[in-house]
């Protein structure tokens, strides 16, 4: 049983989890215990209770100077009630102050997991055991309820948070902030994980003590964005990838948020996390309710790779919905960085014919193939077919491509517009300007506005229309700017604060209407690289491109930053030229392909420039990963080394689940004179089995599970900058 109640005592139990909390006798619900499973015992003896001073007294405390929620640790702590640390909301019930007091009113446990209404939310599968507990909470004066959701994932030990608001007085209340979760920790000390970065420079992990005050990590872009990402880990100080407690949390949501974690005067810490609330309002009349993005928490008292393990397991389970999930992925070819804009019918053939002949799946066509689009000042909007540039239509240049042996995806980048297009010419209201002002302009676009029946329609018909008119089996889902001077002529002036929240329930509508048409559709999420990579977008998109940044080295800190809460089979990565476009690094051939391979693996280079070296190379990268895919897709990702801390080199395992097989990569990243030994130890085999392991095709011996994991194995010296090689072991093969 994963929800225990007893006398408004709620102990939730996962498989090594336990999260606890009450409802005291006061009607307020305290946050008793969250960690490694225990039992049932009533955790809120932990609470010591003292007269601190300063810290307000809620009326039902009945002049009891010990009991103030300035300490006491909550479920979901509100503006307002002598609590001065973060909170979850400020909400003005109609007096214009933005306080209100939440009591305790009803629960209800329920078989599977709640839905939330156009929003991204993780989802039982068949036959799994999953539970749903619901705490109503109701404000002390007025007919204002807030619903708690918790969704129970025994198995994979995650749960899930939301919450929704419902107004059932006959005013509108005026909402300001509303967090999806808050987890009060009785203890500081602790250092916080977060995946801060740039364009081209995605995710980059890094670890910060936490002090007495506020760490904030926040997007106000619109997206989440490529400076910090909706995933954040709590940890204690000795805590590594193989020990120690830490706290993952991860906002399924793809707008602005905001994190923060707060150690108070009495070092205890609390986290909240929500939607950014920087520019935020929301009106919420009589009758109506709001329901916030879905947060998914986890837990694991033996280090950060466990705590991995159990997103992936969480999000390849429960979340990501495509019939692509389970299925092989195509190893793909695409076209921007081999012709950006200047392509031409011949040249797509060319790469195409090449592609086939290399053993690859799909040909991608990038941006360029619609409206007047050769640069990216223009055309965007305009989803018409460019015949004359492409030199036939879609129709005919999929047929091409399919007759080859390939299957044909194209790019999209619909929630955008060029002020030099026909739809804008049409529509200039459809884009988002503050009136009477000039726009804020990013990559020379505008932005649609995604809160409008009209333009979600438009870009619907759109889609559709080129999605009929060819044998279209992949669409790369483009976003290249953030968003600035939010607003929509649909709204009045003082309902603005909605705007970007309601864009995202745009364009998540907009995702779920093409994938209720073309189930079959793989689609890949993008924005300018990983500008939009969170586990909301991971509900409709099984891939997503991880950065525009293609140098393999560089990868190497933004896929390792990316790890900690994806998937791997998630991140999309691809094989490019050198010298590298971004950064002009020439790194081998080999490293490019065991980099691409690190996640969903393609090529983005003008296949048909490359050497028959090149071209022998990349028919053995492909056949690799085609032989070990569902150790890629399906075994349990290990971070062996951190490109943050070690300067030698970089290395990650797959092991497949029953342990009976592992790939452990290695990319150098330093080189020196009379080299010093290296040891690399494998993980997640089985002690006792014996071993075949091969390096780069070529066997270097047999070892126990115990061997390669307690001894570990001597790493090559490095031949040329950058080198890399990479080690299959196997109990099978022997
Ligand atoms: C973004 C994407 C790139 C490419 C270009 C096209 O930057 O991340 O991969 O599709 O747009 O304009």
């Amino acid at each position: 049983m994963g929800i225990t109640v007893n006398n408004n005592l709620f102990t939730i139990h996962t498989k090594n989890t336990t999260y606890q909390m009450k409802a005291d006798d006061k009607g307020f619900l305290l946050h008793t215990y969250y960690g490694k499973r225990t039992d049932d015992t009533d955790y809120s003896y932990l609470i010591d209770m003292k007269d601190r001073g300063f810290s307000g007294n809620v009326p039902q405390s009945n002049g009891d100077r010990t009991y103030s929620l300035d300490y006491i640790p909550q479920e979901f702590p509100v503006l307002g009630t002598g609590d001065y640390r973060v909170n979850c909301l400020q909400a003005d019930l109609g007096s214009g102050v933005k306080d209100c007091l939440l009591v305790f009113d009803s629960y209800k446990v329920l078989k599977g997991k709640y839905a939330l209404e156009g929003l991204p939310a993780l989802f039982a599968k068949e036959d799994e055991n999953v539970e749903t507990l619901e705490i109503v909470l109701r404000d002390y004066y007025e007919e204002f309820y807030v619903r708690l959701l918790y969704g129970v994932f025994e198995e994979t030990d995650v749960i899930t948070r939301a919450v929704i608001l419902e107004n059932k007085t006959d005013k509108d209340i005026n909402i300001s902030r509303i967090m999806s979760t808050c987890l009060d920790i009785n203890k500081s000390g602790m250092d916080m994980i977060h995946f801060y970065g740039r364009h081209a420079g995605e995710r980059e992990m890094e670890r910060t003590p936490l002090f007495h005050g506020i760490t904030e990590i926040r997007s106000t872009r619109g997206a989440s964005g490529h400076q910090q990402n909706p995933f954040v880990i709590l940890a204690e100080k000795n805590t590594d990838e193989d020990m120690g407690e830490c706290y993952g949390f991860s906002l399924l949501y793809s707008g602005g948020f905001n994190i923060q974690a707060e150690v108070d005067q009495t070092h205890q810490t609390r986290l909240v996390m929500g939607i950014d609330d920087s520019d935020f309002s929301w009106e919420l009349k009589a009758g109506e309710s709001f329901t916030t993005p879905e947060v998914c928490i986890s837990y694991s008292d033996s280090g950060l790779a466990k705590l991995s393990h159990n997103y992936h397991n969480a999000f390849l389970n429960n979340l990501i919905r495509s019939t692509w999930k389970d299925r092989q992925r195509p190893v793909l070819i695409n076209n921007w960085e081999a012709t950006y804009f200047d392509f031409t019918y011949d040249k797509l053939i060319k790469i195409a014919e090449e592609a086939s002949e290399l053993g690859l799946d799909m040909l991608v066509l990038d941006d360029g193939w619609f409206g007047k689009r050769d640069s990216d000042y223009s055309g965007l909007g305009d989803w018409y077919v460019n015949e004359e540039k492409l030199g036939c239509s879609l129709k005919e240049l999929a047929e091409r491509v399919n007759d080859m042996g390939l299957m044909f995806g194209i790019w999209f980048e619909p929630e955008m517009i060029s002020e030099d297009s026909d739809l804008y010419r049409s529509h200039p209201d459809w884009a988002m300007v503050v009136p009477g002002r000039e726009p804020i302009r990013g990559r020379s676009q505008l932005v649609l506005d995604m809160t409008r029946e009209d333009v979600l329609e438009y870009i619907k018909k759109r889609l559709f229309a080129i999605m009929d008119s060819a044998n279209i089996q992949y669409i790369k889902w483009d976003m290249n700017r953030s968003l600035a001077a939010v607003y929509s002529a649909k709204l009045p002036g003082n309902r603005q604060g909605e705007v970007r929240h309601r864009y995202v329930l745009g364009l998540y509508s907009v995702l779920e209407a093409l994938l209720e048409r073309y189930p079959d559709l793989l689609l890949e999420g993008c924005s300018g690289g990983g500008g939009r990579f969170d586990a909301g977008m991971l509900y409709y998109s099984p891939q997503i491109w991880c950065s525009d940044n293609t140098d393999a080295i560089d990868r190497l800190k933004i896929q390792h930053g990316t790890s900690f809460a994806y998937p791997m089979s998630t991140v999309s990565a691809h094989v490019s030229v050198c010298p590298n476009h971004q950064n002009f690094r020439v790194t081998p051939f080999k490293t490019r392909g065991i980099c691409a391979m690190q996640g969903t693996f393609g090529y983005e280079l003008d296949l048909s420039k490359m050497t028959d070296e090149e071209k022998d190379m990349a028919k053995e990268q492909v056949r690799t990963f085609k032989q070990h895919y569902r150790l890629f897709q399906f075994g349990d990702y290990y971070r062996i080394t951190s490109p943050v801390e070690n300067r030698e080199y970089t290395a990650w395992e797959y092991a497949a689940k029953d342990g009976k097989e592992a790939c452990l990569s290695v990319v150098f990243t330093d080189q020196h004179g009379n080299p010093t030994p290296q040891l690399i130890k494998f993980k997640g085999l089985l002690p006792e089995k014996e071993y075949r392991v091969l390096r780069d095709n070529e066997e270097v011996g047999r070892y126990t599970g115990a061997a390669l994991m307690n001894g570990g194995i001597i790493l090559p010296v490095p031949k040329e900058n950058y080198d890399s090689c990479q080690f299959y072991a196997s109990v099978e093969q022997i």
